[in-house]
């Protein structure tokens, strides 16, 4: 009989210690580790394998040139899915997504699963949380129902891998969601970290040996993480996320890992009645309903990706009646502000001590770029001096600690994109002409914050008065 080993695990980054520990060394979670009974200790020791020591067998190392094919895809005929994989499902690999409960994930998997399915493919879907009819009911909901998707309500692995391996090999099987998977291999309960990883090994096995290409769902806990394995995301080829919050009828897809194709960039779609509609036009879903009539809104011309976005930046500069004064941010770092707002003291002379400021990105959107500093800078300005920033134009460029502002990357892209939206100038810095064609609006040139400032002010319906 295989020896018992009782391991105590860290159920939410994996680490194994062999006694109790209320805080995991690895993570630093607190009560995070939980006893696990597994037949064999998880770690294999070097026993094994000192005793193969001398006895292995001799491969041939190859060079670096020679055959290196594009991996075989399956598109999923869903353009803004198709972008964030690289251009469609890798045969043989393994893709995690993660997302909060009730963002979209099972409907977005329907969708892709039924127009795989209506391509001729094999697509196998199976839930371990909701029964089969259940399933159903969302697939009649989305106007799917007649599409050949195989389905089942299933949660043991074995049992999973020995059914998709009879009959025709599917194209895609959905694991809807990894954590009700359970092994036989390994006691623990199911939704353990063992369980999971178990699970999750059992499951890239199958994909990496038959060629189906697997998506496993994994739940999300309230900082952001795959719940729990966060061993698998490890394991799996790609990890992509799928985020919005519920106040906002539109998602995000975005790859966070990808060993087939670009982690930067995002797939938008919006949830409709009848499921997840692609939005090709990401742009002016952002701007919608944007005031520019009202100081403190900044339109931002960014890059997710290889792709321009712009978005709005909206900023509130108050004058505050507490001792501390409060900086609260949406969508972007807290720390990027900070920055920003003591450049604009140091260089800029504004006096902020005494304000109250947010920021928003409208729409919920995240912002990470360092070219969002203009903007965000030019919506505090407006909104400390009263004057609302020209409708029609752009902003994008990186504030430096010296105050001077810092050329960005793909700044014709940037340009481009708000050309088409109906933009006619650019606040940017300086960039170097050679090789970038005629801009397609009027470039107005900032070398510095100062200059920010005192075009602003200069619109200020409070233009006498020092901005203070
Ligand atoms: P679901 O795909 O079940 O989310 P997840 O698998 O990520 O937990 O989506 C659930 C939400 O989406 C639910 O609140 C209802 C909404 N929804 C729509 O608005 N329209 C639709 O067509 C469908 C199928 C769901
Ligand atoms: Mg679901």
């Amino acid at each position: 009989m295989a020896k018992r080993n009782a391991v105590f695990v860290c159920q939410s980054c994996g680490a194994v210690y062999n006694r109790w520990k209320g805080k995991c060394e690895a993570c630093g979670g607190w009560n995070t580790v939980v006893e696990e009974v597994s037949e064999a200790a998880p770690m294999a020791g070097p026993g094994p394998r000192l005793a193969r020591a001398g006895k292995g067998r001799v491969f041939a190392l190859e060079g670096l040139t020679g055959d290196a094919k594009e991996p075989p895809r399956t598109p999923a005929r869903i353009g803004e899915l198709d972008r964030v994989t690289g251009g469609g499902f890798v045969r043989g690999s393994v893709i995690l997504i993660g997302g909060d409960p009730g963002i979209g994930k099972s409907t977005l998997l329907m969708q892709a699963s039924a127009a795989l399915a209506r391509a001729g493919e094999r697509v196998c879907y199976i839930s371990g949380e909701e029964a089969v009819g259940q399933v159903r009911l969302r697939a009649e909901r989305l106007g799917l129902a007649d599409s050949p998707v195989e389905l089942a309500a299933q949660t043991n692995v074995e049992d999973i891998v020995a059914t998709l391996s009879q009959g025709r090999q599917p194209a895609l099987a959905v694991i809807d969601s990894i954590q009700t998977m359970w092994t036989e291999t390994v006691e623990s309960a199911p939704g353990t970290v063992t369980q999971v990883r178990a699970s999750a090994q059992a499951l890239i096995r199958f994909a990496k040996t038959t060629g189906t290409a697997v998506i496993l769902v994994g739940h999300v806990t309230k900082d952001g993480q795959i719940a729990g394995p966060r061993v698998v995301e490890h394991m799996v080829d790609a990890v992509v996320s799928f985020e919005g919050d519920s106040a906002h009828h539109f998602r995000i897809l975005r790859a966070n890992k990808n060993r087939f194709g670009p982690t930067d960039e995002i797939g938008v779609f919006e949830m409709t009645g009848k499921g997840l509609a692609e939005v090709v036009n990401p742009s002016a879903l952002f701007l919608e309903g944007r005031d520019m009539s009202a100081p403190g809104t900044a339109v931002f011309a960014g890059m997710e990706g290889t792709r321009p976005l712009l978005v709005e930046v909206q900023a509130l500069v108050a004058p505050t009646s507490l001792g501390t004064p409060r900086r609260a941010v949406v969508g972007w770092d807290p720390a990027r502000l900070s920055m920003v707002v003591a450049v604009l003291e140091a260089h800029g002379g504004l006096k902020l001590g005494m304000h109250d400021i947010y920021l928003n990105i409208a729409g919920g959107l995240k912002i990470a770029e360092p070219a969002a500093d203009l903007a965000a800078a030019a919506a505090l300005v407006s909104s400390l001096s009263g004057a609302p920033l020209p409708a029609d134009a752009v902003y994008f460029g990186e504030i430096a600690l010296s105050g001077g502002v810092r050329p960005v990357s793909q700044a014709p892209a940037r340009m481009k994109e708000a050309a088409k939206l109906g933009f006619s100038s650019a606040v940017a810095p300086s960039a170097r002409r050679e090789g970038i064609e005629t801009p397609p609006l009027e470039a107005r040139e900032i070398g510095h914050i100062g200059d920010l400032v005192a075009t602003i002010a200069a619109r200020s319906p409070r233009r006498r008065e020092p901005i203070s």
